[in-house]
């Protein structure tokens, strides 16, 4: 694939002619076409099945410009004035436009999508960073996944992300539509309605400029954040349903006052004292391409019983491997039912996980479940604190500076993930029909 820059800057005359006539809120310069992304549903009675869905961009993460000039962007921080006094006038305005995903590293094969960090633009390496939802079969709407009482199932390849690297994979309470409204016609066709449990201000909300600095919140289930050294699985847990707003002046966008968990609940298995469980050559060895399977199960195996137990296995040649159980931490070691490698709301307890259980705690999570999240795939790094949270200090083998971004595009600018086969269902259902899915094995 040939490098291309970020944002088509250059458009070639042609084309910004189209844009300057067109004057409405979506774009005409670029043409959004979704890349194709298979995905399965997987049931007891009829096993996997195929589903013809697409994967759409963030809003924030593609052209956004004012309708008579192309050069003058809209997602700025602070906000335009002129362009953006209000929703109303911001909306005739600014216009979204489509963009083309090899232009922001993403490639998609059948049922794979590869993410890229960093691409060439012809004298050096610029961050791309992608941010992806999956859209369901209709191309329009994100495709709600539903899972309690349910599992997801996904093959990864870690190989080509080290140290500081986050390939992951997430739900987020996101709108179905994207928050579509007359004053956002695009919705989640062009990427708008992002929230997560961090509650970020970002200049435009739901489509929506973000006048007085609201944060953008909502229930979040991470359920794969990695690289190939590290990985962890954490529930974060919001005071309300669907996506909503936090008012930072009423320090509801704060960690310890706030509206939503920001810490989490995690396992990270190296972080528990598990240290050669998962790495290249371990047990899950992260040189080569596994299965992850994520099961939200309730206290009666039914959607009538509260969720109280997120668990995760591997699958690699063919071989079922559980979560590890092993850990040095005296609290979880000595939980009343015992620890099995799980997420439970003793687990919860035991690592003091405040905040996770003031907002909902497991249960919590498993009614953001039940209602539906939609399924996010990122790939990032952090200047701030080089993702050693994941893979540093206790978490994780990497030292201090490993994951320092501008060493990373220094040395292995070709990072990239690969996230495959992606699929859910019934609980068991996914990982059963191995045979189907690999059939040289
Ligand atoms: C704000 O928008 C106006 C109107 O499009 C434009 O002339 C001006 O350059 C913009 N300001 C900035 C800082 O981009
Ligand atoms: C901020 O603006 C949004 C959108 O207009 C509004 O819904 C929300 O109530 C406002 N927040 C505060 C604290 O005024
Ligand atoms: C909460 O947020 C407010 C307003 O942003 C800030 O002034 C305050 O220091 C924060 N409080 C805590 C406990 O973090
Ligand atoms: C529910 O299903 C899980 C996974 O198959 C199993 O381990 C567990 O024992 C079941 N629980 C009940 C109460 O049947
Ligand atoms: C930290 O790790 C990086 C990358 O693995 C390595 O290049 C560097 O020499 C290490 N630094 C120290 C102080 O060990």
């Amino acid at each position: 694939m040939a490098p291309i820059p970020k944002f088509a800057a250059a458009l070639p005359p042609f084309l910004l002619a189209i844009t300057l006539a067109a004057a409405q809120r979506i774009g005409t310069a670029i043409p959004e076409v979704h890349p194709k992304m298979a995905t399965q549903l997987c049931t007891t009675s009829g096993g996997c099945v195929t589903r013809q869905t697409s994967l759409v961009t963030d809003a924030l993460s593609r052209p956004f410009h004012a309708a008579d000039n192309m050069a003058v962007p809209c997602a700025t921080t602070p906000l335009n004035a002129t362009l953006c006094p209000d929703a109303a006038t911001c909306a005739q305005n600014c216009v979204l436009e489509g963009v083309e995903y090899g232009s922001i590293g993403v490639l998609t094969a059948g049922s794979a999508v590869t993410l890229r960090q960093y691409l060439f633009d012809g004298s050096e390496f610029k961050s791309v960073s992608p941010r992806l939802y999956l859209l369901a079969e209709n191309d329009k709407n994100y495709e709600p996944l539903k899972l309690l009482n349910q599992e997801l199932t996904f093959d990864v390849d870690v190989s080509k992300l080290g140290c500081g690297m986050n390939g992951a994979l997430y739900l987020s309470e996101m709108d179905v539509s994207g928050a579509r409204s007359d004053l956002n016609p695009a919705g989640a066709q062009y990427g708008t309605g992002y929230c997560d449990a961090q509650c970020f201000t970002v200049p435009f909300i739901n489509g929506l400029p973000n006048l007085n600095s609201s944060g953008s919140c909502c229930n979040e289930m991470d359920i794969w954040e990695a690289n190939s050294q590290a990985t962890a699985y954490t529930p974060h847990t919001c005071s309300s349903p669907g996506s909503f707003l936090c008012d930072p002046a009423a320090g509801a966008c704060n960690k310890t006052t706030g509206v939503c968990d920001k810490d989490g609940c995690g396992i990270n298995a190296f972080g528990l004292g598990a240290t050669s469980f998962y790495g290249p050559g371990l047990t899950v060895d992260t040189s080569r391409p596994f299965t992850v399977i994520t099961q939200f199960l309730t206290a009666d195996n039914t959607t009538s019983t509260p969720l109280i137990e997120i668990r995760r296995l591997y699958l690699q040649d063919n071989k079922l491997i559980p979560n590890t159980a092993t850990t040095t931490n005296a609290a979880i070691q000595t939980l009343p039912g015992g620890f099995a490698g799980a997420i439970t709301q003793d687990y919860c307890a035991a690592r003091g996980a405040k905040d996770f259980t003031r907002l909902g705690g497991l249960e919590g999570m498993g009614q953001s479940l039940a209602r539906g999240m939609v399924l996010v795939f990122s790939l990032w790094n952090s200047p701030g604190d080089f993702m050693s949270w994941l893979d540093g200090g206790s978490n994780g083998p990497c030292n201090a500076t490993a994951g320092d971004p501008r060493d990373i595009v220094r040395m292995s600018p070709e990072v990239s993930v690969t996230f495959s086969n992606v699929r859910w269902g019934d609980v068991g259902v996914g990982h059963s029909f191995v045979g189907w899915l690999y059939p040289w094995l």
